[in-house]
Parts: C-alpha cells; structure tokens; sequence
C-alpha cells in the first residue's frame, strides 16, 4: 500500500498542546515550509530515544488550508519504543524535525458511496476524510470504534459536524461494532477506508472476502503495534550470518537487527509492504502476526512473517508452556 514519496525534512516549531482523551495528545505544529495537506497524509517525525535516532509516523488529523499549521494526535502506548513518550513531552516552543507531508492512504473522490471506519486512534487518519467528503456533499457513513468514551478523541466534535452520518460503537457502554452486519450493510460499490487494530481490520477483510467484494475498494492504514498477544521479549537467530540478538517487547525484530548491523529491507515498516520479510526456519511458540501484507492463507504454515510488525509468542494462553526464552530462527533475503 506504501505510495512512492519523495522524503523532504524541515524544521517545524510546537505552537500548543493539549490533552484530547485518555493518553491521547493533540499536538499542533508550524512547520518552516507549509504546504496544503490532504486526507489520508503523515508526517515522519524525528525522535533521539536513548542516544538513538527514530523515525515515527503520524497521521495529520487536520490542518489550517495553507498547511502553515498541522494537528497530529499521539496515543502514549503502555509499551511505548520512547516515541509516544518523546511527543508527549513536546512542549509550545520546542522544535523539532518532520518531513513535508506523506501520503500512503489516499482518498479516491468521486465512488458512489464510502463508508470510514476508525479504531481507537485510529480516527487521526480517518477524520480528515470524513470532513473532506461532508464539505463535497458525499454520501458517507463514519463509524467510531473504541473501548471507552474516555479513550475517543475528538468524539463529539465528530458527532456534532457529522450527525446522522457518524455512529460510535463503545464496548464498555454494551454497544460493540458488529462487523459482519457493517460490511453487510455496505453498498456494492462503496470504498471502504479503515485504520485501526490489527484485530479489528482483519475482521473486516475477512468480512469483506466472505461477501466477495471488489478488494481494491477495501484500502486501510496500519498503526503496526497492535497485536492478538501481549508484546515479549524473545531471541531472534540468523544461523547464515551468525547473528543472535536480543528483541525486547518495546521494539521490533527489524529495530533489534538492524541495532546489531543486519543489512534489511524495508519500507513502510508498518506490515503492509512485505518488503521485510523473513524465512522462518524454526520456532518454539508462535508468531503473532500483526501485518496485513499476508492472507489469513499465507499466515497459516508460519513460515515467513514480516518482521517490522509480527513478533512471536512463548505460547497460546493456557496450553504447555515452551522454554524461555523463546527462539525465532529466520533467514533474511
Ligand atoms: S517494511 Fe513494509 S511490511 Fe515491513
């Protein structure tokens, strides 16, 4: 899904912040060579974390028409890689480094019908479409899902400027989304826009084969961190190169071996190119795949997995335990 761009880093000064749900902080920046922004775009942001340097991608949620001011939401993780930490500490003044906005998720004007769904913060990457698609008098529907109130940015912004085209589905107020019944109710030809947890897109992918729709009217956006178990750490292995190295549960297995000098392919570091994947020779767990480059198919023999996103897993819960630390052995193209 990853479009070509051409990566431009400029200065960009924190003009405010401020708290918009549960660890959730909206942060607006000026950046030193502002352009029009459109829906679907990020900003890579620059962060030292640990005397290191990382790159963090970020959906704008909104931004002024000359693009002078931008609005990015960050979701501070409880396994936080120190980037959500890093944002959240930014305060009016500081500056810092972006890139000139990148767009990997475009939205096509002009289907018969859309339908947007948001996850959690996912709604960063959601929201600008939606109010592009109310000024354009389209015909849409945004649903929001999450698992508190507390935990929505922006909710009643979103219900006031949408009305009777936003619905929000809270599982702790007992109205869980029923996704087999919001792709069933999709018209035909609608374009389907999701950004979300892993979880909760491949339900709607497989919601979407099962009903034998167009797969290219469904597109998404991966946030890459969130998956079916809780993160661990384990040992990844290259016997080839002679490589073993430690992957802990803020970081990725790309992160840990590129650490320890493995030259890897990679591009959108986010499971949805396949550009890193790996051969997996031999595992005692099992991988917990968080991209959405493979089919549920392709998943199924656990022999490759893309290692910017999927981790692996002593075990299932509740069956034998395997030995600790868990040992992924792979090949790298
Ligand atoms: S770099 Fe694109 S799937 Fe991993």
């Amino acid at each position: 899904m990853a479009d070509s761009h051409h990566i431009l880093w400029q200065q960009a000064v924190v003009d405010a912040v401020s708290d918009v749900a549960e660890n959730i902080r909206r942060i607006v920046l000026r950046p030193e060579r502002p352009c029009a922004i459109r829906p679907g775009e990020h900003v890579d942001v620059r962060t030292t974390i640990e005397g290191e340097q990382h790159v963090r991608s970020y959906s704008v949620v909104n931004a002024a028409d000359d693009g002078t001011h931008l609005a990015l939401s960050v979701f501070r993780t409880p396994t936080s890689r120190g980037g959500s930490v890093f944002m959240h500490s930014l305060q009016p003044g500081q500056r810092l480094e972006i890139t000139q906005p990148l767009q990997n998720f475009p939205l096509r004007i002009g289907a018969p019908s859309y339908v947007l769904l948001a996850g959690g913060i996912g709604i960063t990457a959601i929201a600008g479409m939606a109010a592009l698609l109310r000024r354009l008098g389209a015909d849409y529907r945004l649903v929001y899902v999450a698992r508190s109130r507390d935990a929505m940015a922006y909710l009643d912004d979103l219900a006031a400027m949408h009305g009777d085209r936003f619905e929000a589905h809270i599982d702790a107020e007992g109205v869980p989304l029923d996704v087999r019944a919001l792709v069933g109710s999709a018209p035909e030809d609608a374009e389907f826009y999701m950004c979300g947890p892993i979880r909760l897109m491949d339900a709607v992918r497989r919601a979407w084969t099962e009903r034998e729709l167009e797969p290219t009217n469904l597109r998404y956006e991966t946030f890459g961190n969130s998956g079916w178990y809780e993160a661990e750490p384990f040992t990844v292995r290259i016997p080839r190169l002679g490589v073993e190295t430690h992957v802990g549960s803020d970081e990725s297995v790309l992160e840990a071996l590129e650490r320890d000098g493995v030259d890897m392919m990679s591009d959108c570091r986010k499971g949805e190119c396949g550009l890193c994947q790996v051969k997996v020779l031999e595992l005692a767990g099992r991988i917990d795949h968080r991209d959405v480059f493979y089919s549920d198919r392709q998943k199924e023999p656990n022999t490759k997995m893309c290692c910017c996103v999927s981790r692996v897993v002593a075990a299932e819960p509740g069956t034998v335990l395997t030995p600790r630390p868990t040992i992924l052995t792979i090949d790298v193209p």
